[in-house]
């Protein structure tokens, strides 16, 4: 799956209750560096300076948008939408079918409060991560993790004012205990 670009799009924003999800659900995106967070519900304009605050200071070019028409926008889409629900199909089936099909564009549906019936009709696959409640930023994350892998993880802007590399600093005592062996 070389060239789709993947966007997000989180239903029903609610300004307080939803603050710190939202946020995780932008930085999860940005993490794999998707395309757009599109989100409804509130229009927040903090939680959109704080995903871009994260993503100018550590390199993604995920932008967030608000929109108003979220229904349309979902029927409209040039790609193949998948609305992530635990009432859908598991997602180790569904993935592997997007990948083949090869779209240029595809729209991830997380939910918020209550994802009205229409939504489910309206996309091209409703899509499960296990038959069990959890959340929308870890239905998010494993579904990305399986559509698009490692790669984009470590892939940051290098231009990025904050860098991590991983290294000593952050090692646990077997790993420092395998570096010391290794450098005798
Ligand atoms: C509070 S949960 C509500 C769970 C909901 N009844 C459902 O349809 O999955 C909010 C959002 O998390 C996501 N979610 C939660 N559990 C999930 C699961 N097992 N598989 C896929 N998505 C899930 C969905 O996007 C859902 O709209």
């Amino acid at each position: 799956m070389e060239k789709a670009r993947v966007s997000v799009l989180r239903l029903g924003h609610r300004r307080i209750r939803d603050q710190r999800l939202s946020t995780h659900i932008g930085l999860t995106a940005a993490l794999f560096n998707l395309k757009m967070v599109y989100y409804s519900g509130d229009h927040d304009q903090n939680l959109e300076d704080s995903i871009h605050s994260v993503t100018k200071k550590w390199g993604s070019t995920t932008r967030i948008l608000y929109t108003e028409t979220p229904f349309k926008m979902t029927k409209e889409f040039q790609g193949t939408t998948v609305h992530l629900t635990m009432y859908g199909a598991p997602h180790h089936e569904v993935i592997p079918q997007v990948q083949n099909e090869d779209p240029e564009a595809i729209l991830l549906i997380v939910g918020g409060a209550k994802v009205p019936a229409q939504v489910y009709k309206m996309v091209d696959y409703n899509c499960a991560v296990g038959y069990f409640p959890h959340s929308e930023v870890s239905a998010l994350a494993l579904t990305l993790y399986e559509l698009l892998g490692n790669d984009p993880i470590y892939t940051k802007d290098p231009k990025a004012s904050m860098k991590l590399r991983g290294g000593e600093k952050g090692w646990g005592r077997k790993q420092q205990h395998k570096q010391q062996e290794e450098e005798k």
